[in-house]
Parts: structure tokens; C-alpha cells; sequence
């Protein structure tokens, strides 16, 4: 059974991540058991497969937050060479990711594994998962501005530890690219643990606010992609050192020093290739057919996007309803506008 999205692109059958949610097709499996759904899954390692059978509910939520993280990251590098797809491998299966240990596997591991946090996380909260729900281990003290902590804290603890527990067991930790898919898994998820904001509700006589419960909430899903993104443009080159079981670690490549990468800081191995031109080695997809804007300051920009390869032009009218005006009572009127305008894709 296979449950992914597949698609030809360029005549190679081709994984474009996760773009349709499968979420409902998923809620109907679990529907036939853990072996039936556990064992269909594509790409699982044994002890995620466990993880599965044991609390196959879970793996719905895993699911949503792992697109979740996906959409994230195509609405980041909508506008660059790289655009969150790759050529498929069989490790990419059901985490996406990039066959070698480079920036945008860096971003990619992070973002799908705050993702999960912070999917199960919000099903802790909703009373979705048998095995959690909200933290309440604070109500009755006091927050630091003199009020009550109450009512439903995301228990992001638990999210955290599951989410250590099963991405984490997709990477042996046996070779350089494991190690580096871990670390950045954790920055991922401290990310989401770092920015837990809190939220607070009045009481008191007719809203005059004598008094507030107050509870953590989880950080919005755009402002993890957002930092994420500074920190890939911020990353460390690191190499692996120690040839066996705990002597093998990361450190960082410019400095001669052996210093370890902080937890803070996404890492990678080599650096990346211009994703102009198709290169599975990669998970290139190249540029060819991508669309470009003439006009841009940003990466999109046609020169940037194509590679210098140049681009063709189509030109077709935009037709939409404008000047609408409600008529009393009860039409709406409007005018029918065009627009002649040019689209430009990379040859
Ligand atoms: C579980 O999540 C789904 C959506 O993902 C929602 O429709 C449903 O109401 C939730 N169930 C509970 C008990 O909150
Ligand atoms: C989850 O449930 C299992 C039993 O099904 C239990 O052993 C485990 O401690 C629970 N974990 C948490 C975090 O509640
Ligand atoms: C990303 O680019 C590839 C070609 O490089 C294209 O086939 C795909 O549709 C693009 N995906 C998105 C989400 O823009
Ligand atoms: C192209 O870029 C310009 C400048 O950033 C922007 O105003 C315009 O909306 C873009 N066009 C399209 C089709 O995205």
C-alpha cells in the first residue's frame, strides 16, 4: 500500500512533499488496525514502526504535523531555486528529506521536526491523543505579574519527548548526516520550546480585570518558520570527528578549535549545489519551467531563478470583478475588469 503523494515530474516518478493532506484517507486506516497501518507505511524504521503499533492514533497527528512543517517551508522558499521539493530517496519516504547533509536538509529536518512537536503538542490540548492532555501542572501558583496560572497549558514537555522519540529514530547515528539530522531535529523543537508565549483571560466584576488565569500556549507556526529561516541563513559548516560509538561528534569547521555547534545553530556538511540544473545526487529538481518575476528584488527574479538561461514569455488577459457596489436591496452590482499581463518561466 503505498500512501504518498506521487506524481511524474520530468518523466521520473517523483515525491513532491506531502502537498495534499492525507489526513482523512489516514483517520480511515487507523479505522483497520496498527499491523494494517503500521506495516503500510513506507519508510518507517523498526522502532518507529513500534512506536506505531503501540499508540497507531498518534501517527495521524505525526502525519499532520510533519505537512504541517512541509507547507511551512514551501511558503519560506517559494521564491528560490531550492522550493522545498526534492527528488525522492528511499530515507525521504515518510520524513522528507535530502539525500546529502546540506543547508536546505538542515531548514527541512528542523521545520518537520518542530512540526511534530508542535502538532502533538495541540492534540495534547484538544483531548486528540490518549496518552496526554493539557499540562495543569502550574494552576494554583502565581505567574511573575502577581497573577494565576489556570486552565489548559500546552504541555509542550510531552511533545518534546515524543517528538525525540520518533523523528529521531529515522537517523542512525552511525554516520556524519545522522548526527547532523539530530542536532538540527533538536533545534527544530527548541525553537518551538523557546517561544511558548502566554496568554491570559480577565475576571472581575463586569471586565474591569481584578483578576487574570493566565496559560501557555504554543508559539504561532509562522514565527517558527520565520526564525528557522534566519538560522539557515545563518548556519554552521561542522565535519565529524571520533570514529566509534560516544567519540563520535560534530564540531565546527572554521574553528580549529574542536568546539562543538551550539544547540542553537542549525548545522551542515557540505554546502549546497545552485539547483539550477536537475541533480538527483542533490534532490535537484533544477529550475527548468519554474516561474520568475521580471521585476523582482528577491530571489525570483528572472536573471537569479533561471540560471542565465533566459526565459519565455506567455502573455494572456486577467479578467476579474471590480467596482461591485450593493444596490438596495439586496443586488450587488459589478464591472468586469482585464488586464493584459506576461508570465515568465525559466527555460
Ligand atoms: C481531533 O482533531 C480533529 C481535527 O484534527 C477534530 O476535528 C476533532 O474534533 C478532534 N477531537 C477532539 C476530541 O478534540
Ligand atoms: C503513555 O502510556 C503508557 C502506557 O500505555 C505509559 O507506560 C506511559 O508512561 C505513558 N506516557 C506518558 C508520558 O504519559
Ligand atoms: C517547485 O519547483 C519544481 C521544479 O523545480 C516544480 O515542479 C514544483 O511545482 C515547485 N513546487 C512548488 C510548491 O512551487
Ligand atoms: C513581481 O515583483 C514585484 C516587485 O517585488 C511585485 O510588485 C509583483 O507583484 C511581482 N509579480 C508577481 C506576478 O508576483
Amino acid at each position: 500500500m503505498n500512501l504518498w503523494n506521487t506524481k511524474r515530474v520530468f518523466g521520473f516518478l517523483t515525491v513532491v512533499f506531502l502537498v495534499h493532506s492525507l489526513s482523512g484517507a489516514l483517520s480511515s486506516v487507523v479505522a483497520l488496525g496498527p499491523d494494517v497501518i503500521c506495516n503500510g507505511i513506507l519508510g518507517l524504521y523498526p522502532r518507529q514502526r513500534n512506536i506505531c503499533r503501540e499508540k497507531p492514533e498518534s501517527i495521524v497527528t505525526i502525519w499532520e504535523g510533519i505537512q504541517k512543517g512541509v507547507r511551512e517551508c514551501q511558503y519560506q522558499f517559494k521564491n528560490g531555486r531550492w522550493n522545498c521539493t526534492s527528488y525522492p530517496t528511499r530515507d525521504s519516504q515518510f520524513f522528507p528529506d535530502l539525500p546529502k547533509g546540506t543547508r536546505e536538509s538542515a531548514y527541512l529536518r528542523a521545520i518537520t521536526s518542530a512540526g511534530v512537536t508542535h502538532a502533538i503538542t495541540q492534540a495534547c490540548s484538544r483531548g486528540n491523543l490518549t496518552n496526554c492532555s493539557c499540562d495543569r501542572s502550574k494552576n494554583t501558583m502565581i505567574t511573575d505579574d502577581g497573577w494565576q496560572w489556570g486552565g489548559c497549558s500546552a504541555d509542550i514537555s510531552y511533545g518534546l519527548r515524543f517528538s525525540r522519540l520518533f523523528v529521531d529514530a529515522s537517523h542512525p547515528s552511525d554516520n556524519a548526516k545522522g548526527l547532523m539530522n539530530v542536532h538540527n531535529n533538536e533545534v527544530g523543537r527548541k525553537i518551538v520550546a523557546d517561544n511558548m508565549e502566554m496568554e491570559c483571560k480577565c475576571h472581575g466584576v463586569s471586565g474591569s480585570c481584578t483578576m487574570q488565569t493566565c496559560w501557555t500556549t504554543l508559539p504561532s507556526f509562522r514565527r517558527v518558520g520565520d526564525i528557522l529561516k534566519r538560522k539557515y541563513e545563518n548556519s554552521y559548516q561542522v565535519e565529524q570527528v571520533g570514529r566509534s560509538g560516544r567519540n563520535r561528534k560534530l564540531i565546527l569547521k572554521i574553528k580549529k578549535t574542536n568546539r562543538k555547534p551550539k544547540h542553537s545553530h542549525l548545522v551542515f556538511l557540505e554546502n549546497s549545489p545552485t539547483y539550477c540544473e536537475f541533480d538527483p545526487e542533490y534532490g535537484s529538481l533544477g529550475t527548468v519551467g519554474r516561474k520568475c518575476n521580471h521585476t523582482s528584488t528577491d530571489t525570483d527574479h528572472c536573471e537569479l531563478m533561471c540560471c542565465g538561461r533566459g526565459y519565455n514569455t506567455h502573455q494572456y488577459t486577467r479578467t476579474w470583478q471590480c467596482n461591485c457596489k450593493f444596490l438596495w436591496c439586496c443586488t450587488v452590482r459589478c464591472n468586469e475588469c482585464s488586464e493584459n499581463t506576461e508570465e515568465y518561466t525559466c527555460k
